[in-house]
C-alpha cells in the first residue's frame, strides 16, 4: 500500500470509528425522545430485496419506526441510471419493493414512500447544492471512485459523479436528521451535512435562529453483514442470494448449493470458517438463538444438517412476510394508493423547503 493509501484507509477509519460512537448516542435518544428525529432511507429499485437487506438494514428501519420516528423511505429511481444505462423494468422492480416494504412492517400510515421522479422540487434542489461542491471533491468521493472501479473502465456519466449531491437532495428535502446507511455510505453523509453548512453561509437563514438545513447523522447498522451463500458480498447478480420473494423449495434449492467446508464438526468460527458462520447466523437472526448454541446442536451432523437447519429457520421466518407479500401484489392498485399517498406528501414538503431555499437566495419575484 502506498504512503498516500495508507493515509486515505487511516482518514476513513477514523471517520467510520466516529461515526460508530455516534450511532451509539443517537440509539440512545431516540429512546429518550423519539419525536427529534427524523429518518430517511433509500434503495435503487435495481431488484428485489434480498435477505442481506432485510436483516442488514430493513429491520432496523421497521424498529426505528416503530419506536416512533417519523420515517421516509425513497424509491430512488434516478438512481438507477447513475451506472446504467437503461432503467430497466423499472414499474415492475418499483412495485416489487413497495411489496416488500410493507411485507416487512413498513406502515404507510407512518411511514412517507416516495420515488425521485415524481418529486420535482427535491430534484430541483440539486441546483443551488451542486454550486456548493467542487469538482476536485466529487472526484474524491472514496464510495464513487469504487464504484466507477466497478464499472469495469465504462465511461463515467456526469450523474455519476454528482449522485452524492443528489443524495443530499434526498436527505435534506425533508430536513431528515438521521440516516441509516451502511459504511459505504458515509461519505455521503459527510457530503449532506457540507452542503448544508456551506448554503447556511452563503445564503443565511429565514429565521434567524435555525439554519434552513439540519446536519444529518448516520445511523450504522449493529445488524452483522450477512454474506452470500458462496461466502462473496450477497447480490442477485451472483446468484448468490435469497430473495424475500422466493418461495420455500427455491429458498431451500439455493441453500443446498451453499458453500460449506470439509470439517464435518460445525462450529460458529467466523474468521476461519465464514461460509458455515454465515449460515449460522442466518439460522440465529431468524430464530434468535445464538450460533454457537446451533452449532453446538449440529455437533458433528456436518454441512447437510447445517443447511436442513437454516433452510427451515429461515423459510418458518420468512413465511408470514411472504404470504402477506403475495396478498399485497394480488390487489396492485393498493400499492399504487400507497405510492401516490407518498408521493403526494414528499410534494407538499419539498415544496416549502424550496420556497425557503428560493427565500434564502432572493429569488422571490
Ligand atoms: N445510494 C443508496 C444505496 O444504493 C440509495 C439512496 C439514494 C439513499 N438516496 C439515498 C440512501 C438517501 C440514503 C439516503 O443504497
Amino acid at each position: 500500500m502506498t504512503e498516500a493509501k495508507k493515509q486515505e484507509t487511516d482518514i476513513e477509519d477514523a471517520t467510520f470509528a466516529r461515526s460508530l460512537a455516534r450511532s451509539a448516542q443517537v440509539e440512545q435518544s431516540i429512546d429518550d425522545n423519539p419525536g427529534r428525529f427524523r429518518m430517511l432511507t433509500g434503495d435503487r429499485p435495481t431488484g428485489n430485496l434480498h435477505i442481506g437487506h432485510y436483516f442488514g438494514t430493513v429491520q432496523n428501519r421497521v424498529n426505528v419506526q416503530n419506536r416512533g420516528v417519523e420515517t421516509w423511505i425513497l424509491i430512488a429511481d434516478y438512481q438507477v441510471i447513475t451506472d446504467r444505462d437503461s432503467v430497466g423494468k423499472i414499474r415492475e422492480r418499483v412495485r416489487s419493493l413497495l411489496a416488500d416494504y410493507l411485507a416487512c412492517g413498513i406502515d404507510p400510515r407512518r411511514t412517507t414512500i416516495f420515488t425521485h421522479s415524481q418529486v420535482p422540487a427535491l430534484n430541483q434542489l440539486m441546483l443551488p447544492f451542486l454550486s456548493l461542491v467542487t469538482e476536485a471533491e466529487l472526484h474524491r468521493n472514496p464510495t464513487v471512485k469504487a464504484e466507477l472501479a466497478a464499472t469495469g473502465g465504462r465511461a463515467m456519466s456526469g450523474l455519476m459523479l454528482t449522485y452524492p449531491v443528489h443524495q443530499a437532495a434526498d436527505i435534506l428535502f425533508c430536513k431528515a436528521n438521521l440516516v441509516p446507511v451502511g459504511k459505504d455510505q458515509l461519505p455521503h453523509i459527510e457530503q449532506t451535512r457540507q452542503i448544508a453548512t456551506r448554503f447556511d453561509k452563503r445564503y443565511g437563514r429565514v429565521d434567524p435562529d435555525n439554519p434552513i438545513f439540519p446536519r444529518p447523522d448516520a445511523l450504522l447498522s449493529k445488524a452483522t453483514n450477512v454474506l452470500g451463500l458462496d461466502g462473496g458480498k450477497m447480490s442477485k447478480s451472483r446468484g448468490n442470494s435469497i430473495e424475500l420473494g422466493m418461495s420455500a423449495d427455491e429458498t431451500a434449492k439455493r441453500l443446498k448449493k451453499a458453500k460449506t467446508d470439509a470439517d464435518r464438526n460445525i462450529t460458529y468460527d467466523p474468521e476461519n470458517r465464514p461460509e458455515v458462520s454465515n449460515l449460522l447466523l442466518l439460522a440465529s437472526m431468524s430464530t434468535g438463538e445464538r450460533p454457537e448454541d446451533i452449532a453446538a446442536r449440529i455437533g458433528d451432523g456436518g454441512g447437510g444438517k447445517l443447511k436442513a437447519e437454516v433452510t427451515t429457520a429461515l423459510n418458518d421466518h420468512l413465511a408470514p412476510i411472504r404470504a402477506r407479500r403475495a396478498e399485497l401484489l394480488a390487489n396492485e392498485d393498493y400499492l399504487w394508493q400507497v405510492l401516490a399517498a407518498g408521493n403526494q406528501h414528499a410534494n407538499e414538503v419539498a415544496e416549502q423547503t424550496l420556497s425557503q431555499v428560493k427565500a434564502a437566495m432572493q429569488m422571490v419575484y
